[in-house]
């Protein structure tokens, strides 16, 4: 006998189960037991799927959760500027590990840069490209140390917290994305308390992590990132010809000394990150795809020669000698295309 029969069994005999109660709570009881028989006989009919399909609940399923490894990838390619080892590395790394039906461990990637060299908003191409309700998704989870982390003395209560919300969220939906923003004013030990979850740990009180994804974002290391894109410049060399394994070392050394919320962690020293991910500062030919996107995204005539230097003097630059980064990158771009194209 399957599900459904045992089920119509079970409502046909209940009146008789509850013949020595009162009639009225021999109604509600009835009343009840049948509404929820209703409610498992929806399940088992495929009502759940269609309430998947039909976006009132959200589902840890295919319904839900599409990869588009190829918008992944399109997007890398043409709406980030002067990232190449990024467009490369996240690309990899985000397929591969969806891909795999059984990763050994959840995928970690730690962003370093300078303000507005895209961290976020990569972060963001991710979880478009995978979550058909974008941001918005239960299975998505932003972080602000700024915001959620404030004070180092509370510590304790955070890490309590954020293990609680894992195993709370992760055992509703493997395929759950935590991205934490400004890593650098993390509390110290607070990432510590991830680290049981980003190993290769299959069972953690009966919850798998190993298809989780984890992205830390800060500016750790920019200086160094920055640095090393100035002395190629100068030796006449392209920084395209940066490599990641000239990188990833300098960047590990820096997130696990210079004060930030990975310094000392063991979640750097047990190598759980995976990947260490520079993105580079933003010379002016990209802040000028920049703004010619927030043109063509306002649907703006072109800018004049005159308009586009008026916003390119409002950035700052650096080195003061040869302005060749702009100290904020891509950030505030919009607000600028706006008061210009507006005026
Ligand atoms: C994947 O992304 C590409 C580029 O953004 C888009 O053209 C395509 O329709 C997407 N595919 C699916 C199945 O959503
Ligand atoms: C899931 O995480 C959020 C924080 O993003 C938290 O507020 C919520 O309580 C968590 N849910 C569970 C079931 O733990």
């Amino acid at each position: 006998m399957d599900k459904l029969h045992l089920l119509l069994v079970f409502i046909y005999f209940l009146p008789g189960c509850f013949a020595f109660v009162d009639p009225i709570s021999m109604g509600v009881v009835v009343g009840t037991a049948a509404t929820s028989a209703m409610i498992m006989l929806a399940e088992i009919s495929g009502l759940y799927s269609i309430r998947c399909k039909t976006n009132l609940m959200e589902c840890c399923n295919e319904h839900h959760i599409k990869p588009n490894m190829t918008g992944l990838q399109h997007d890398l390619s043409t709406k980030l500027y002067g990232q190449h080892l990024v467009e490369q590395t996240v690309y990899r790394a985000v397929k591969h590990h969806l891909y795999n039906p059984n990763p050994s461990k959840a995928l970690v990637m730690s962003f370093h840069g300078w303000t507005g060299s895209g961290k976020n908003y990569v972060a963001q191409m991710i979880v478009k490209n995978l979550y058909v309700n974008n941001l918005q998704s239960s299975f998505v989870h932003v972080f602000n140390a700024e915001v959620d982390f404030k004070h180092q003395h509370k510590v304790g209560i955070y890490k309590d917290q954020l293990q609680s919300w894992l195993h709370g969220n992760v055992s509703k939906c493997g395929r759950s994305i935590f991205i934490f923003d400004e890593t650098d004013h993390m509390p110290m030990g607070l990432v510590d308390s991830l680290k049981p979850y980003m190993g290769n740990e299959p069972l953690i009180h009966g919850v798998d992590y190993r298809k989780t994804i984890f992205i830390f974002l800060s500016n750790t290391g920019g200086k160094e990132i920055n640095k090393k894109c100035y002395d190629t410049w100068q030796k006449g060399n392209s920084r395209r010809d940066i490599k990641l394994s000239d990188m990833e070392e300098v960047l590990e050394q820096v997130a696990f000394n210079e004060k930030s919320g990975l310094k000392n962690s063991g979640v750097v020293e047990k190598n759980l990150i995976d990947h260490f991910v520079p993105f580079f500062p933003l010379e002016r030919d990209h802040v000028e795809s920049c703004v010619m996107d927030e043109v063509r995204r306002l649907n703006a005539r072109r800018l004049t020669s005159g308009q586009m230097q008026e916003i390119m003097d409002e950035l700052q630059w650096m080195p003061k000698t040869v302005r060749l980064y702009s100290k904020s990158g891509c950030k505030k771009i919009a607000q600028k295309v706006g008061l210009v194209v507006l005026d």
